[in-house]
């Protein structure tokens, strides 16, 4: 028997840890009066949720849709983006995030990310960039902001759109100002692992009215802003949620300031403790990052030094009582949708006609994204809401098993 729980010793962490979704009377109270006001078709309730959000994040215009992918998708088609256009993306996220390109018949192109920040690289999609790209889609990622500054700038003079895709960064802020207000258009998820959630569901934010009109013609079957009802300005879609999700989306909102608070406040006590065990490398804050709205925390691990591979340093953690996450293991590129499709030439992705040049995934490579998920655990976000001495034993499961590793090879 050794001392790792893993390995039959004494379990570090006995917690019952914070579940998700939070709910209660608010939730319960919204849904009953929804229910009880037969008006449950995207009305008041949405509408009210939609400038409460945008306001939330320091927006001036908020858009519904059913989901973060179809958000993200339909500000892709608001800015335009189409058939042939690139547009760059990390490797290190959801698939939404470039899938949102292949719906339009666009070319996701993958730049590399920063070790430190696990988010895009700005001057690896400086290199990326051709006379075809048309967007920048950066990722906030676990709620960690990628640097907005040099996304900003190289946008401005390369005369890019950036759509944040901040699915993971509800309450994040930057210098200030919140996510999804930084960039041309910024989009969220509500889906029911997020930190505000009503099951499924998604907004776009921007402070443009035009692409917010835009939006929400794609959302709302094509219909024009005052138009008839029958009356279609462009090819939309019915991406509409209801109003019972914005009644629980409402009530959602009334948590999120003090439940985001919480979190960072986890996540200084994981960073304060982590730094310091060998072998163990926190994703150190960014002084510009003047909020953090952590949606999952995420560290590093020295798999090459404590010879041991992060699968089995993952499952010695949980065993300890830690619910640890892999996350994400291979690179968005190795996913057969870009691997397979190469193979048919006329398909469109990723070989489109009206792009006129293969791109073959194949031959893709980002080193930092390779090795981070080679590497990289996360802690889901609900366990950040843990009271401080849980959080804390997070830390000695940490160092217990760094100090024993030799039980782990
Ligand atoms: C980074 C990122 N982008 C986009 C999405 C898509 O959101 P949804 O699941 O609401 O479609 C997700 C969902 O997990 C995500 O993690």
């Amino acid at each position: 028997m050794g001392k790792l729980a893993v390995n039959g010793g004494e379990k570090t962490c006995d917690y019952q840890w914070p579940g998700w979704p939070v709910w209660g009377d608010e939730e319960r109270e919204g849904l009953n009066g929804v229910l009880e006001s037969g008006q449950w078709w995207y009305g008041e309730k949405v509408r009210e949720f939609e400038a409460k959000f945008a306001e939330f994040q320091g927006a001036a215009f908020g858009v519904t849709s059913s989901s973060g992918t179809t958000a993200l998708e339909v500000a892709l088609l608001a800015l335009g983006v189409g058939a042939g256009d690139e547009v760059i993306v990390p490797p290190y996220t959801f698939i939404a995030t470039a899938s949102a390109a292949l719906r339009l018949d666009a070319i996701p192109v993958f730049a590399d990310i920063q070790p430190h920040t696990l988010c895009i690289d700005p001057d690896d999609v400086e290199r990326r960039i051709t006379d075809r790209t048309k967007a920048i889609i950066p990722v906030h990622l676990a709620g960690y902001v990628a640097d907005m500054d040099r996304l900003n700038e190289i946008a401005a003079r390369r005369g890019l759109f950036v759509v944040e895709d901040a699915c993971h960064a509800w309450g994040s802020e930057w210098k200030g100002k919140g996510v999804g207000a930084l960039g041309r258009c910024g989009v969220f998820s509500f889906q029911v692992s997020k930190n505000i959630t009503s099951g499924e569901g998604g907004i776009i934010l921007t402070d443009d009215e035009t692409i917010a009109d835009t939006c929400r013609s794609q959302t709302n079957c094509g219909r024009a802003k005052d138009g008839a009802w029958y009356s279609h300005l462009l090819a939309g879609s019915n991406l509409r949620i209801t109003e019972f999700q914005a009644a629980i989306l409402l009530a959602q909102l009334t948590r999120l300031e003090s439940q985001t608070l919480k979190r960072q406040a986890s996540g200084e006590i994981l960073n304060d403790g982590l730094r310091s065990i060998p072998g163990i490398t926190v994703i150190e804050n960014d002084p510009r990052i003047t909020r953090r709205g952590y949606h999952l925390y995420p560290f590093r691990l020295d798999t090459a030094g404590f010879g041991v591979s992060k699968e089995r340093f993952v499952e010695a953690l949980q065993a300890e009582g830690v619910p640890t996450l892999q996350g994400y293991t291979t690179p968005l590129y190795t996913n057969p949708v870009f691997r397979t499709n190469t193979e048919t030439p006329e398909s469109c992705p990723p070989s489109c006609p009206y792009h006129g040049r293969k791109i073959d995934y194949n031959s893709v490579h980002c080193p930092v994204c390779e090795q981070v998920c080679g590497d990289t655990c996360w802690l889901p976000q609900s366990v950040l809401l843990a009271d401080e001495p849980a959080i804390r034993s997070i830390v000695d499961a940490v160092r217990k098993i760094v100090e024993n590793v030799e039980e782990l090879r």
